[in-house]
């Protein structure tokens, strides 16, 4: 993945082709940890990889430059996918200074022996020259963790932006552009929304910050570099952030008899009548988090599940989970299911509804199987509540 992006500025980060499984994340198509090499009378690495990669990055930095000419090592974000090759870096680049904020280096010591690493710690509004070339620093807490910052280039106007605008895909293309951009952003998408979501007040302070900056090439540290049309991404992390969601409804369930299943698609038939844009989705068939990533610019998430054993369905249970960690304010609820003899379904799904901030504008709980009727009925009910 070497390639220079930028007049001595090469990418030397590693993809991760199989990785399935990101904190929960389904990433079908793999991820990448980038990392960037700056080359002048100065060497400068933008944040490292995960720590099994450790000497695919340094044989990609090894093609350029020895690691050991590394004068700078600009550390954005201490999570592992980005500093876990830290250690065999600072082995070889023993003389290298690292530039990074004051709580990711008191991070870095709580994940390292860091005793003989040597730190120029910076804040928001500092520049430092290194050879040709400045770096601006913007630090951007909880956009993903409180020692985050971005590094912007002034010469070749590059934001290293680390986790936000990124994307999880394996890939051997470098720039957005080489692939279809729609398949793009909606890695985009699936990756705010199940990662990114929950910062999005600290998203808003970040994109303010770089609406001061003349970007023409945003690096982040997944998936693809934007060089073109970063218009497209700016503005949809401003959709994004700001919770501007879309007439659209996402009807989420599990069932056990199909009495649940079949009120999932009553509701679905008066969303339709509405001019809704929804997805079903039976979650034994779908992932939670490719249901997040359709909630983000949802107007109404539509909950269901039977009672089973005094609760609900496992299934529903770990996604209202991962929802109540991710979801902003903004949206509306319905909570539906049925139940045999105690129709306790409700009361535990509607705490997570209340701990997620998301208006319940209907609940509906039937008793054993609903009639034809009363599937047009509650077609009826949802219609007059939406
Ligand atoms: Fe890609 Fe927060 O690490």
């Amino acid at each position: 993945m070497k390639k220079e992006i930028a007049k001595g500025i090469y990418s030397v980060g590693v993809s991760d082709w199989n990785i399935r499984n990101f904190h929960g994340y389904l990433t079908k198509l793999g991820s990448s940890y980038n990392s960037y090499l700056v080359v002048d009378d100065k060497i400068t690495l933008i944040d490292t990889v995960k720590a099994p990669f450790a000497e695919e990055l340094l044989d990609r930095i090894s093609e350029i430059v020895e690691p050991e000419k590394i004068d700078y090592l600009i550390c954005n974000h201490v999570e592992m996918d980005h500093s876990g090759s830290m250690p065999k870096v600072m082995e070889r680049a023993k003389n290298a200074t690292i530039i990074t904020t004051a709580t990711a280096q008191k991070e870095l010591a709580l994940h390292y022996d860091t005793s003989s690493w040597k730190y120029q710690i910076v804040k928001s509004g500092d520049s430092i020259k290194i050879g040709q070339h400045t770096y601006d620093f913007v630090l951007t807490p909880m956009v993903h963790w409180p020692d985050n910052m971005v590094t912007y280039n002034e010469e070749e106007k590059i934001l290293f932006s680390n986790d936000a605008f990124g994307q999880h895909i394996a890939h051997s293309e470098i720039f957005a552009d080489e692939l279809p951009m729609d398949y793009v952003l909606q890695q985009a998408k699936m990756y705010y929304a199940n990662i990114v979501m929950p910062y999005s007040t600290q998203v808003i302070s970040a994109l303010t910050t770089a609406s001061k900056l003349d970007i023409k090439m945003i690096a982040p540290s997944h998936g693809m570099v934007f060089r073109k049309d970063l218009d497209k991404i700016l503005s949809l992390y401003d959709k994004w952030s700001h919770c501007r969601v879309n007439k659209k409804a996402v009807i989420v369930y599990d069932s056990m008899w199909h009495s649940t299943e079949k009120m999932a698609e009553s509701i679905a038939k008066a969303f339709e009548d509405k001019g809704y844009c929804f997805k079903i989705f039976d979650l034994k068939q779908n992932h939670i988090s490719e249901v997040m990533t359709d909630c983000l610019d949802a107007e109404y998430i539509c909950v269901g599940s039977p009672t089973l054993n005094k609760n609900i369905l496992p299934t529903v249970a770990s996604f209202l989970t991962y929802l109540q960690g991710l979801i902003t304010k903004g949206r509306k609820g319905i909570l539906f299911g049925s139940y045999g003899w105690a129709g306790l379904n409700m009361k535990y799904m509607q705490r997570y509804f209340d701990e997620s901030y998301i208006e319940t504008v209907l609940t509906i709980n039937d008793n054993f199987v609903p009639t034809e009727n009363r599937l047009k009925e509650i077609t009826n009910i949802v219609k007059e509540k939406i």
